[in-house]
């Protein structure tokens, strides 16, 4: 049987195989941010023609229905299909956008002061051929001439010496070796013959609990090629990080998680290099930033000791690991550094970030905070570092709500309600483009803008006579943020609680760490920022619906994702790898959830702003006026 795409692709399928299965065989990639498990309604197709079975959890609209479209993850075909794949279901390279977002990277290298020494470095040698004078063997003649160039310390590992003769010749005696720096020597990780010089690059990946994030990186000039997201896949077997370690460890499912996580790396990779026409050949080298949990995920390595008491993970600092070992598909012989963690709690795309905000620099007291599927937290400067975590759930990356997505096109990041009219005006990334849901910016101002209009209350619930856009949907009360042809998109009751419930503990855990550590919020000089907010966040609504403290405005720096900005100068700079392992070092650990002030602190946050309405001052005046 076979799939006809209205792209003129054919694919080959089976009755037994999902139809978001038989794609992404043939190299062609869907949203799906409950990975497969039918839930999330992001890999939605329409079937033009052909019969196929349906088993289906969503309900879709008879108009959805009426026009074919379903559910790729739950949709089987029975006979030859014809097939289009609406364009807000496909996975896709950020493309032009990139270019902006390479210049503030490239501007933050420079601010660190770091030179570009990349992970990894091709060099080009002009061996002089043997004669029966200059008789030493190839690898004594190839280690003579780094010599000569002041590459003292060279490591040959084995497996390079079967090819090594062939090489030398083949090129008549010009080699391009790659090698890596590892504890004050180099180390051969490729040889090639001729002038393989450039192209050389890197991959620098955030693997959060929710959303997964590739950027290709230039190693010659730090010039960022691409970047590629998707959700994490391991999403089907749980939300959060003890669902999936209770996965690998009771359930012996190690494998299938590791295997996700390398699946979608392997796909965003192949999605960037194809958009790009780059060789596979020509990436050097990766930098992997994530949790603790996701780190020992990506790596294979047992989680267990995580979620048991004393919490001890099975590393902290990991040893390099080889792509080949690991099963990413990129020559099996580059590196892959992980970022070192702290504690079973906060890990290294937490040590990233610190290094992305060169916190641990400043002499005034800063905090830092994470707001990922767990909202991590750093107070301190360059004498101290303590971190905290607090479970927010991965609302703002768009999972667990309805119409909730990535901050990619056709995600609604920000909403205003006029409070005469009640119009409602929106703003959507991308250009000329319609919306398809809404990111975790876009549900911050929708809350902040529904309660100063009066259609939600202070414990986030509907008011059903204030605006005609509260109706009774599927899932109870919900507001239509966006009426469209087919498909409206919503903010039900139910996604409000769940932005609360967030909110609430990202608050608590500011407060609670703060006064553990004997501060006020007064004493902070900068907040910054993080997470999947993409380029925009209004601070300024964050504080109205109380996740945020309310500290001038010019306090706060919102820096986007910084757990891949910590993997892209890592990959770039030696100095800030060394400056990576310093920070893992000196960072302390404090347990909120044991700590009572935590849980009542939490308890107040339940309500927009808060119960301690006199900690808002100047959203009090506006809940006046
Ligand atoms: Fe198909 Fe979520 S509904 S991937």
């Amino acid at each position: 049987m076979q799939i006809s795409l209205t792209s003129g692709k054919k694919i080959k399928c089976l009755p037994e195989t999902s139809i978001l299965e038989s794609l992404k065989k043939a190299g062609i990639y869907l949203t799906s941010s409950c990975g497969g498990k039918g839930t999330c309604g992001k890999c939605r197709i329409i079937i033009k023609s052909g019969q196929a079975v349906s088993k289906s959890k969503i309900k879709l609209s008879q108009e959805e229905i009426n026009k074919g479209y379903a559910l790729a993850c739950k949709t089987f075909p029975s006979e030859d299909l014809f097939v289009d794949i609406p364009k807000q279901s496909m996975l896709a390279v950020e493309g032009k956008v990139v270019t902006g977002k390479s210049k503030d990277l490239q501007a933050l290298l420079h601010l660190t002061g770091a030179e570009i020494t990349p992970f990894t470095e091709r060099v080009l040698l002009k061996l002089p051929p043997p004669t029966l004078d200059d008789n030493i063997s190839d690898l004594e003649r190839l280690k003579r001439e780094l010599f000569s160039k002041g590459m003292a310390c060279l490591r040959v590992p084995f497996r390079f010496m079967p090819g090594l003769a062939y090489t030398v010749r083949k090129g008549s005696w010009e080699i391009t070796l790659c090698t890596m720096h590892t504890e004050d020597c180099e180390e051969i990780i490729g040889i090639a013959p001729g002038n393989k010089t450039t192209p050389q690059y890197g991959v620098a990946v955030d693997i959060g609990t929710t959303t997964i994030v590739v950027f290709l990186v230039d190693l010659t000039n730090g010039n960022l090629i691409d970047v590629a997201s998707t959700y994490n896949s391991q999403i089907r077997f749980g939300d959060d990080v003890i669902t999936r370690i209770v996965h690998a460890t009771e359930h012996n499912k190690l494998k299938e998680l590791n295997d996700a996580v390398i699946t979608d790396i392997n796909i965003l990779l192949s999605i960037i290099c194809n958009a790009h026409s780059i060789p596979i050949d020509s990436i050097d080298c990766f930098v992997v930033a994530g949790n603790t949990t996701m780190t020992h995920l990506f790596l294979g390595l047992d989680p267990s000791g995580i979620r048991e008491e004393p919490y001890i993970p099975t590393a902290n600092a990991f040893p390099l690991s080889f792509a080949g070992e690991l099963g990413i598909k990129v020559n099996p012989n580059i590196p892959i550094y992980a970022f070192p963690c702290v504690a079973s709690y906060v890990g290294g795309d937490i040590v990233s970030g610190v290094l992305a905000t060169q916190l641990y620099k400043k002499q005034e007291l800063c905090i830092f905070i994470d707001i990922g599927t767990n909202g991590e937290i750093v107070i301190g400067n360059a004498e101290w570092l303590v971190a905290a975590a607090c479970s927010a759930g991965p609302c703002f990356e768009g999972s667990g709500i309805q119409h909730g997505m990535r901050a990619t096109d056709g995600a609604i990041e920000d909403v205003k309600i006029n409070h005469e009219t009640l119009e409602v005006e929106l703003k959507i990334i991308g250009e000329n483009i319609k919306p398809t849901g809404i990111c975790g910016s876009g549900m911050i101002a929708a809350i902040a803008e529904m309660f100063f209009a009066g259609i939600i209350d202070q414990k986030g619930k509907l008011q059903k006579d204030v605006s005609n856009r509260v109706r009774e949907g599927e899932n109870g009360l919900e507001f239509v943020v966006y009426s469209g042809e087919g498909r409206d998109i919503v903010l039900a009751e139910s996604d409000i609680e769940n932005i609360i419930r967030a909110k609430a503990a990202i608050y608590a855990g500011f407060s609670t760490l703060l006064k553990e550590v004997g501060y006020t919020f007064d004493d902070i000089q900068k907040v910054y920022i993080a997470g999947g907010f993409g380029k925009f966040l209004d601070i300024e609504k964050a504080i109205m619906i109380g996740m945020l403290p309310e500290l001038p405005k010019e306090r706060f720096q919102y820096m986007g994702n910084t757990s891949v900005t910590g993997a892209y100068l890592c990959i770039l700079s030696r100095k800030l790898r060394a400056e990576a392992e310093e920070i893992a070092k000196k960072m302390t650990y404090i347990e909120l959830s044991v700590s009572h002030s935590f849980m009542n602190e939490y308890i107040s946050g339940l309500f927009i702003p808060h119960t301690n309405i006199d900690a808002f001052p100047n959203v009090k005046k506006l809940m006046k006026r």
